[in-house]
Order: C-alpha cells, then structure tokens, then sequence
C-alpha cells in the first residue's frame, strides 16, 4: 500500500471515527436526549439550515409543536419553546441572565465588531446602554414628529394610488414603509415610491443577504470574492459595498445640513446642542444603526399592511365594521385618535397574531445554572428558542388559535385577555424586544385608515390566489409566498 493510499486510509478511518462519536454524543449522551425532535435536528445544524433554505423553519418547528408539545429539540443544542409563560422568563422577567446567542452576530451586515449594530448585539450591558441612549428618540413627542414626516409620504402613495385602479400592494406599501424609514434613518427617502422603481441601494441590500450564509461558515473568503468567478457573489460583495458607501454619504450630508435633527431615527445618537455624533458614537456607528432601522423597520411594516389589506377583501363584515368606525372620527385624525378605535386595535393584533413578519426562532443561551419551569429541566449554555409563530398559537391561550378572529380582543374576560396579552408577542418582548413598536404601530394604523378613507370596492385581481398570500420564511422576515398583492379599487366619492 502506498504512503498516499495509507495516509487516505488513516483519514478515512479519523473522519469515520469523529463521525461515529457525534453521533452517539449528540443522540445518546447530550443532556437534551430526552427532549422529543426529529433526529436529523439532534444531530446535526444542517436540519435548521435546510428548513431555512426550504421557507419552512418556522412552519416546521410549529408542526412539531402540535404533535409533541412545547418544547422540542430543533438542533444538536437548541430546544424550541412555544409555552408563553417560559417565553415570559427567558425574554422578559430574566432577560438580562439569557443573552442572544451567536446567531446574531453572524447575521450582522459585515464580519467583525465594525459592522454590529443594537439588533447584533449579544452583550447585554452594551444593548443596554445604547436602547437608554435611544429613550427621548421613541418618546411620544419625538414619535408625533416622526408622524409628521410621514404624512407626505403617505399622500404620495395614495396620488399614485388614483393614477390608476389596479396596483401591486406589496410592492408599494414596501416602498412606502422603504421610503418612509429611509427618510428616518437618512434624512432623504428613496423615492421610490415618485419613481416607482427600486432604489439601488435596496437592490444590493437585498442582494447581499447571500453573503450571510457565507459569513457565518466560509469568513475568510470573503476578501477573494473579487477574484472569483462567480457573478452573483460578487454582485453581492460589490452591492454591499455600494451599501455602506450610500449609507455612509447620506449620513454626512445629514450630519452636515442645518436641519433639525431632532425628528429621526438619527437622534437617539445625536448631541442635542450640537447635532453631531455623541460619545461613544461615530459617524460610522450611525451609519451602521441607520441602516439596522431599514432593515429592521421597512418591511416587517408593510408586510403586515399588506396583510391587512388581504383580510379587508376576504372578510367583508370586518371591513364594513371599520369603515364604520372611522367614520366617528373627526376629519383631520391623529395616530392617538385611531389608538382609541377598539375594533380597528383589534383587528390590527389579530392581524399581527396570526400572520406575524418576523414569525421565526430567537435564539437565547440558558445561563450557567440551568432552569426549571413546569416540571422541565433546561441545562446550562443550551440554546433556547421562541418563535411568535408559535407562541400566538398556543391552544390553551387562544381559542381555535389559526381562526382570525379580531372580536377574541374584544369579548375575552380580564383573565382570559391578560393570558393573551402575555402571549402576544410580534415585537418579542422585555428588554431586548423591539425599539421599533411604537412607530411601527403609527405607521401601520395610519396606512390602513388611509387606505379606507380614500378607497373601496378592494379585490384581488390578475389571478391573484389565497396560495400566493400563504405566509412563508423569507430571509430575516416572512413574506406572502407569491411576493405580490395585485388588488383592483375604487377611489372613493366623498
Ligand atoms: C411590524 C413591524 C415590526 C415587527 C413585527 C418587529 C419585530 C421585532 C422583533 C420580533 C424583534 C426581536 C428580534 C429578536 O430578538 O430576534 C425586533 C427587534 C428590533 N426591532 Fe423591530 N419590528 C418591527 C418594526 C421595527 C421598526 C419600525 C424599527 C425601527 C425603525 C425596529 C427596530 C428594531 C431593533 C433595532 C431591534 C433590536 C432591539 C434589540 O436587540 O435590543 N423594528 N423587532
């Protein structure tokens, strides 16, 4: 036998051996043996890579939930938890002892420190510090002049709107909400929606979502894409770097003009006499948050727009009952009115429960005491997850839990309303759930307000199905799996 031969041999035999023993390790000695689960999940991260790659993770762990109970094995070292109340410890009354895990980190824009920004964050005192420094910049007075802001926007929506009587609804609610945060986060919208067109710079941002799966298993690739002949990864590189470099210019010019910087997402970070970056923030640290607000903030938005006008055209009653609500309002209407609104609250939860845009796990790492909750036993440094998805339909909270049904907000009793209260959950919740609610909310009340003030007779249209509207994994968020809305409308006679 050859040295070459010998050597394959020894190889062979090391890899056969290294295989063998995580295999009894994962599925025979790791203290989550017990933990019910598919056995691919057990034994290998590849069973959650895979379902991501499928747009099914979230629709997969759900399944698995309805038929072996709360908490299951989704990975050699994860559980996936749909009970509400150990959603409640983990993420809201012990948040600060489960840090987010590694996971964030690696779906950072960049690799290393340079490109983190508060959603990457995995050390808890640093989130912090920063959501404490961003406090006046979601207060309700700086959230009343962002609503401002938006109002010329929404205006250019609806003149689009009446230029014709057919549109794509997720294609211009995203650039409305696009357009909508850019102007917060940069001081200029992307125009989009004048254009009708998609901004470069959300083309290469979306685009470059391909190098996160890079980033996570093959980083030191990364300063080769240039010279390899792939096109697609090096749209990709090249896009991300278009990213940072119009993230980075609209920033300056931002910081430069003598505009009042006290009504964007940019103030948080700001120092009130000087409008400049404050200690310990840079340009470039803006730069990074400004663009962590767009992708963080745009879509999750429209998406749920969209959604509601979806339920508007398949439940007729339901619209007849809002329209019949807005009309006590008077006629020139703020956020705050339509918060009073209890049906038209209702029907936005609802919607929010049951087609949530961020729907997937959160992974959190159990400190190094373990815990116990209802009889089980999490050991330490074990990655647990929760996913809205899955904690909106938790039976013992919400009756027949897949039903849209905005009137359970409404007839529920203090008991029965404060469980699903606890258990409604589309911006996480605790310390590290979303900075962005507040606005988000305001901007999804008005658009829906907006869109029956102005309009009626809603239908899909271009052989749109109910299939098209089936909520699937799409990157970060979840997406109607057709990606479109085509609706027909009329302007309505005032
Ligand atoms: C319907 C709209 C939105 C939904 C459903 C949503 C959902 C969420 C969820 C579920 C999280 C926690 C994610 C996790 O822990 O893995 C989160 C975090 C976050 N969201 Fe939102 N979000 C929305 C809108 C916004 C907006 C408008 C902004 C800002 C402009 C925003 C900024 C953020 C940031 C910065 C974090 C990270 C907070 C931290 O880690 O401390 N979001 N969001």
């Amino acid at each position: 036998m050859s040295l070459v031969v010998k050597l394959l041999v020894v190889l062979v035999a090391l890899f056969a051996g290294q295989l063998a023993y995580l295999v009894v390790a994962r599925l025979f000695l790791s203290p989550l043996r017990s933990f019910p689960g598919p056995k691919w999940a057990a034994l290998t991260e590849w069973w959650e890579v895979l379902h991501t790659a499928k747009c099914d993770r979230f629709m997969v762990i759900q399944k698995l939930h309805e038929r072996h109970g709360p908490v299951v094995r989704i990975g050699p070292n994860q559980l996936s938890v749909a009970s509400s109340k150990t959603f409640q410890h983990v993420f809201v009354t012990k948040c600060s002892s489960f840090v987010k895990s590694d996971f964030y980190a690696t779906i950072q824009p960049g690799v290393g420190d340079k490109y983190s920004g508060l959603f990457n964050y995995t050390d808890h005192m640093r989130a912090m510090k920063e959501r404490r420094d961003l406090q006046p910049m979601f207060s309700p007075a700086s959230l009343k002049k962002m609503e401002a802001r938006f109002e010329p926007l929404l205006d250019q929506m609806v003149l689009e709107m009446k230029k014709r009587d057919e549109m794509d609804m997720f294609n211009h609610l995203k650039y409305l909400l696009l357009d909508t945060i850019g102007d917060l986060a940069f001081g200029k919208s992307f125009g989009q929606l004048q254009t009708g067109e998609e901004h470069q710079y959300v083309t290469d941002f979306n685009r470059a979502f391909m190098l996160i799966g890079l980033q996570v298993t093959f980083s030191w690739l990364i300063p080769f894409i240039p010279y390899l002949p792939f096109k697609p990864i090096q749209d990709a590189y090249f896009g991300l770097q278009r990213v940072f470099k119009y993230a980075r210019e609209r920033v300056d010019a931002y910081l430069e003009s003598d505009e009042d910087k006290t009504s964007t997402l940019l103030s948080g970070y700001l120092d009130t006499k000087t409008g400049q970056p404050k200690e310990p923030y840079t340009p470039w640290s803006v730069t990074i948050a400004g663009h962590g607000f767009v992708i963080a903030g745009s879509e999750s938005s429209s998406i749920t727009i969209a959604y509601m006008l979806y339920l508007l055209i398949k439940q007729p009653e339901a619209e007849r009952r809002l329209r019949d609500e807005l009309s006590t309002l008077p006629p020139k209407y703020s956020s705050t009115d339509l918060a009073g609104l209890r049906y038209f609250d209702a029907f936005l939860r609802e919607t929010l429960r049951i087609f949530p845009p961020a729907p997937s796990p959160m992974p959190r790492i159990v400190p190094a005491g373990g815990f116990t909750m209802d009889g089980i036993t999490y050991p330490p440094h074990t990655i647990i997850s929760s996913q809205p998805y899955s904690i909106h339909r938790d039976p013992k909270v919400f009756d027949r839990p897949d039903a849209f049904d905005p009137d359970r907000w409404l007839t529920a009793d203090k008991e029965s309303k404060d469980l699903m209260t606890k258990a409604f959950v589309p911006f996480s919740a605790g310390q590290r759930g979303c900075v962005g609610r507040g606005l988000a909310w305001i901007h999804m009340q008005k658009t829906l307000a907006r869109l029956l003030e102005e309009f009626e007779g809603f239908e899909m249209s271009r052989g749109m199905t109910d299939e098209d509207m089936e909520l699937i994994e799409r990157g970060a968020l979840a997406k109607p799996r057709g990606t479109k809305l085509w609706v027909k409308y009329r302007v309505r006679e005032t």
